[in-house]
């Protein structure tokens, strides 16, 4: 996400300047798929923070609604990050093993300790210079039989919490399927299906390829051949559950992955847009895309801002400086904006930002 920060920063100092109340919303991003397909693990790599519970049977068994909030470095340049829970307002973690065990605790006394799933969101929000404003939900997998203290109707249920979530058609659906299962009956394909049938605002992520049989691979998928989507498909490669048990670190993992893709004979003509980093490029490109929509609005707004100040200005007859003085004040923000308006368009993030 971290290519986002100087934009979304650029602009937010503007609206500041210019007393303009405004806020870039952007989508939020949610996970879908079937139990184990390593939707946590994924959303973790897009976050680049290790805090959620994962590993193989239902463990996420609630939304968890993780809300990022960008705030400067602390003065020393260090970063002083920290995450505060919905349920906990006034506790701040700074050890986000801490914040996972948190997450376990809340989901056992919500949703008991026998593999029972609830609807009741986790609240979590992050706050860190290395974050923008956004918002990621992670959710329970999509389970066929119910198992311990689960319902009968507990596929029905799981998918109805999940409509919940992805039908906004401000959600971007990050679609999670192990490439060591059926595609074809991918529980996330066929979620985003149904509130997205032309996959407008879906992103296939494959994962597990590295557990894929011998002799098989996922190259027709990842061309976007089989099930075509206006993002298309990623094939990223999580760390195992051996991997999690040995502390693999998240730079080994990363390197790992890109020697899979880079290595294999299928793979490796493709190998450029594959892989955890490439994904987060493309969540970039999508919500920039996004800002890039939102942007005449936020213009409208500033120029009306500027007519009334202008008027108020008339109003009160004198102020400080001349009027010609004033005049060129208002001319410098509009051209600052103006500025970062180009630069947004324009992907330049050289042009602007030079207050
Ligand atoms: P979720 O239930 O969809 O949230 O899946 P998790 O992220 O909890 O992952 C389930 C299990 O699969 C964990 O033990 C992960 O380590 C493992 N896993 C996830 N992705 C991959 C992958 O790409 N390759 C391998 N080998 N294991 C993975
Ligand atoms: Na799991
Ligand atoms: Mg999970």
């Amino acid at each position: 996400m971290e290519q986002l920060i100087p934009i979304i920063n650029r602009l937010q100092s503007v609206f500041k300047v210019l007393a303009v109340d405004a806020q870039i919303d952007l989508p939020q991003i949610v996970v879908v798929g079937s139990q184990s397909a390593g939707k946590s693990s994924v959303l973790e790599a897009v976050v680049g923070k290790e805090f959620l519970p994962r590993g193989s049977g239902i463990v996420t068994r609630r939304p968890l609604v993780l809300q990022l909030y960008n705030i400067p470095k602390a003065s020393d340049g260090s970063d002083n990050e920290y995450a505060e829970f919905g349920h906990i307002p006034k506790r701040q973690f700074t050890d986000f093993t801490k914040v996972r065990d948190e997450i376990t605790h809340d989901t056992d006394r919500v949703s008991g300790s026998n593999k029972g799933i609830s609807a009741e969101a986790i609240i979590l929000r992050v706050f860190s210079s290395r974050v923008v404003n956004l918002t990621l939900v992670d959710l329970p997998g999509i389970a066929k039989n119910p198992v311990g203290d689960q319902p009968k109707d507990i596929e029905v249920r799981i998918k109805n919490l999940v409509l919940s979530y992805i039908k906004n058609p401000n959600a971007i659906i990050l679609a999670v399927t192990a490439a060591n299962t059926d595609i074809a009956t991918s529980d996330g394909i066929q979620m985003a299906r149904l509130v997205d049938p032309e996959g407008k605002r879906t992103v296939g992520v494959l994962t597990k390829v590295d557990l894929m049989d011998k002799g098989t691979d996922a190259v027709d998928i990842l061309q976007n051949r089989q099930y075509p989507l206006q993002h298309g498909w990623v094939a990223v490669v999580n760390r195992s559950q051996k991997d999690i048990n040995e502390s693999k670190s998240v730079a080994d993992s990363l390197r790992d992955e890109a020697l899979f893709f880079e290595s294999n004979q299928q793979y490796a003509p493709l190998a450029s847009r594959q892989g955890l980093p490439y994904l987060v490029k493309q969540l970039n490109f999508i919500l920039k895309n996004h800002i890039k929509s939102t942007i005449p609005e936020l213009r409208a707004k500033i120029n009306d801002m500027m007519l009334k100040t202008v008027h108020e200005l008339e109003i009160l007859g004198a102020g400080p400086g001349t009027k010609s003085q004033r005049s060129s004040i208002l001319l410098r923000l509009i051209n600052q904006f103006a500025a970062d308006y180009a630069a947004v368009i324009e992907g330049n993030s050289a042009g602007a930002g030079k207050n």
